[in-house]
């Protein structure tokens, strides 16, 4: 679905489920219909590389998807938030009251997600508004392409849409995605980095963002018009990842303190390799996969500027085996269907490429750039290989285009 349709589709929802804007206990009606009412919109991203070193205040690279999150929204005056998400029978329903600050629902709640913004948002002195939300999304959930950030960010944007004081004193980008980290960690019980609310809340669908999670400076990069990025849905989804990934987390931090440094990111491969007291095993394979991986954003950021694809695909195949070998975040369907990729970039595109999972990790989606003359026939083959759904985001395409049958439904 286009993001134009997908606005439609969030603002014929709130039509239907609220057709009143003001609450029922008001005797104010809405002066015309559609007064007051607003449509965001949040991308999801695919990380092109940079994986496991936002929360070690590494460097990242990715890339906003059209696909995302649009919500419809119009003013409440009762002091309540009320919300409906989905579409058909899968419809989900969520209310509460914004005094007192809503508490976290059991674990696994979607709407945890709405109830952490409202919290985060309250903390920072936003006087949220009552509101009713219609939200609808085309992002797949668990594929590790941001479906929660993309959420979060898009729920930031719609109740600032409402917000009297937002206009003359709009948050940053910054902020908005701080508020949607601190939720997911608060409320989702993900101990996420700020990589993901930081490319829904700061690029556009097609653009590549270069962040320092140190300090979030960041720079835009085009991905040149001959180049073409494929995602690559393996199919797998695994539960309880925020527990490996939390884990991974720990790891790291404790590698830190190993290694005498406040983050792995000033860690160099000097004092990795030369450390006296070299840690175990496992505490040192994560730091290298973090050391190396902050280098090989560096030169794939040079690979682009440079218009150099062989390059920029070299870099993404070290990734995935550093995070297959040292990180250990792949799985076999993961592995092979990284494998299977870049041995089809190289027949049909003369190794000019690569390819590597994306994302957290134990599943989702594999992400392959390659020159947009050669997708076709990649793409082809991959579904005879028996791939279900791959996304396409070129230069040229607005949108991500699938020849999927079943992606199209999304
Ligand atoms: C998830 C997290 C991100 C990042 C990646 C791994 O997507 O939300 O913050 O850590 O995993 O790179």
């Amino acid at each position: 679905m286009s993001r134009s349709a997908l606005m439609h589709k969030a603002q014929a929802l709130l039509q239907r489920e609220f057709p009143h804007s003001t609450s029922p206990h008001s005797t104010r009606q809405k002066s015309h219909p559609g007064d007051r009412e607003y449509v965001v919109f949040a991308p999801g991203r695919v990380n092109l590389i940079g994986e496991h070193t936002d929360y070690n205040d590494g460097l990242v690279l990715p890339c906003a998807l059209p696909l995302g999150t649009a919500i419809a929204v119009s003013p409440r005056d009762d002091g309540e938030l009320h919300a409906v998400s989905g579409s058909g029978s899968t419809l989900r329903r969520e209310r509460f009251s914004l005094q007192p600050v809503p508490a976290p629902l059991e674990r696994g709640s979607w709407a945890n997600y709405l109830r952490g913004m409202v919290a985060e948002m309250s903390a920072a002195g936003i006087d949220v508004p009552g509101a009713n939300l219609a939200i609808v999304g085309d992002l797949p959930q668990g594929a590790g392409l941001s479906s929660s950030a993309s959420l979060s960010v898009a729920i930031a944007r719609a109740l600032l849409a409402l917000s009297p004081g937002a206009a003359s004193n709009p948050p940053s980008n910054a902020s908005i995605a701080r508020w949607a980290q601190s939720s997911e960690h608060r409320y989702a019980g993900c101990l996420c980095g700020i990589m993901d609310p930081m490319a829904a809340a700061c690029v556009a669908p097609g653009e590549a963002l270069l962040l320092d999670c140190q300090d979030l400076t960041a720079r835009t990069l085009a991905i040149p018009a001959d180049w073409t990025v494929l995602i690559i849905d393996s199919g797998a989804r695994r539960e309880l990842v925020s527990g490996e990934y939390n884990a991974r987390r720990a790891q790291c931090e404790a590698a830190a303190v190993h290694y005498g440094v406040r983050s792995l990111r000033e860690l160099d491969s000097v004092t990795l390799n030369a450390a006296r007291a070299v840690p175990d095993d496992t505490t040192f394979r994560r730091a290298r996969h973090v050391v190396h991986e902050n280098d090989r954003v560096r030169r794939a950021a040079e690979a682009l500027a440079q218009h150099d694809l062989k390059m920029f695909g070299a870099a993404l195949r070290d990734s995935h085996r550093s995070l297959h070998e040292d990180f250990e975040v792949t799985i076999p369907q993961t592995n092979e269907l990284a494998e299977q990729t870049n041995r089809l970039i190289d027949r049909h595109a003369h190794g000019q490429g690569g390819a590597r999972m994306t994302g957290g990790g134990f599943g989702g989606c594999i992400v392959a750039v390659l020159e947009s003359a050669a997708s076709a026939r990649i793409v082809t083959a991959l579904y005879r290989l028996g791939v279900n759904n791959i996304w396409t985001v070129s230069a040229e395409s607005e949108r991500p285009e699938s020849s999927a049958p079943e992606a199209n439904q999304r």
